[in-house]
């Protein structure tokens, strides 16, 4: 597909070219451009709770297919490349407790801090060992209950998180439970540009979440722009609707918030709700498939189904079925480049501007 550029500009500009939302070779660059160099959401990184701990993953199956391991040793946790560095088999093929690594194809062993150890008839090798014989280690941060890797961050995570964390940063984030129960995987036919495309404006709420609008304001909807992301945030429409109620201080506060919803470029939502947070990691599994896994973390579960919070599992299917719809309309001949929506776009808008950024 051509190259395109957003106009800086949101009365002037037009949005992605509708071949952007299903082309293997966009897909193959964004892998390495976009990707690569966010942060993603790591659970595996909690997986090894005791020293020799090791436990095997991939990196976002289906997008950057990396295969990584979680390590524990003398307390620290590390994310290493699970690539033995003699001929790439699995150093770890499952979760195990161990005092070093060892790959079972020629027995190069290695530490739980990927430090290259030992390796059979390799006494004549000059130059050998070297630090290129250690296992890759990949950059690995904490934020609120959440941790993250990056396999080449295109910033340090405090920096792409510091708009969001000064907004929810003093919401008692020490104090969320993590829910497995209510633990959501999503699969559809439908690129995940459209899914966040749809995410990001508040526009389509009254057309296809008749339940949410009822309990969020539409006008009082507002878009703020981050460098790494956008917040939005929405508003109790009823004096007697659910809401936070916010710490002195918070810039918020006197303000009825419903729900801040953070999205963080490229791929993942942190959906804070009087309840607790949602987070949304939405997974590539193709140029036209997409998995979307929704994970929560609970202040009071009492107030789980009230307000902008509650029904999630309603407005995931409708705006499911809007964006697969969306999906077969941008396979059309017919299909064309859009415009933004002004005064309730100016999170598509931003989120593309990012990607023809990262894509140069
Ligand atoms: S591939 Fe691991 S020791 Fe040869
Ligand atoms: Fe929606």
């Amino acid at each position: 597909m051509e190259p395109f550029d957003i106009d800086p500009d949101i009365r002037r500009a037009r949005s992605l070219p509708p071949s952007a939302y299903g082309d293997a070779a966009l897909f193959a660059r964004l892998r390495e451009r976009v990707f690569a160099r966010s942060w993603q959401w790591c659970p595996e990184a909690a997986a090894v709770p005791r020293d020799g701990d090791a436990a095997p993953f991939t990196l976002l199956p289906g997008c950057l297919d990396e295969p990584l391991v979680a390590t524990r040793a003398r307390g620290v946790v590390g994310i290493l490349s699970n690539v033995c560095t003699h001929r790439g088999h699995p150093v770890v093929a499952c979760a195990a407790n161990a005092a070093s690594l060892r790959c079972r194809y020629h027995g190069r062993r290695f530490g739980l801090d990927g430090r290259f150890l030992s390796m059979p008839e390799f006494g004549g090798a000059a130059g050998f060992p070297s630090t290129d014989d250690d296992l890759a280690a990949v950059a690995l941060a904490r934020w609120g209950p959440l941790d993250f890797v990056s396999l080449s961050p295109a910033a340090p995570l405090a920096e792409t998180l510091a708009q969001i964390d000064a907004r929810v940063g003093s919401l008692a984030l020490d104090r969320l439970a993590r829910a497995p129960g209510a633990d959501r995987d999503y699969e559809f036919g439908a690129s995940w540009m459209l899914y966040c495309d749809n995410y990001l404006e508040g526009l389509h709420i009254p057309f296809v979440h008749p339940a949410l609008n009822d309990a969020i304001g539409y006008d009082d909807y507002r878009t703020e722009l981050c460098p790494w992301g956008t917040l939005q945030l929405a508003f109790a429409r009823r004096a007697d609707d659910v809401a936070f109620a916010l710490p002195p201080g918070h810039p918020d506060e006197g303000t009825r918030v419903a729900a801040f919803y953070a999205w963080v470029f490229p791929n993942m939502m942190l959906n804070f709700y009087p309840w607790g947070l949602s987070l949304n990691v939405v997974q590539p599994v193709g140029a036209q498939r997409t998995r979307v896994l929704f994970r929560a973390w609970t202040w009071d579960e009492s107030l789980r189904a009230k307000g902008a919070g509650g029904g999630l599992d309603q407005v995931e299917m409708e705006d499911e079925a809007v964006v697969v719809a969306s999906q077969q309309g941008m396979r059309a001949s017919l299909a064309k480049r859009g415009r933004y929506s002004p005064t309730k776009e100016t999170g598509v808008h931003h989120f593309h501007r990012l990607l023809a950024a990262s894509l140069g």
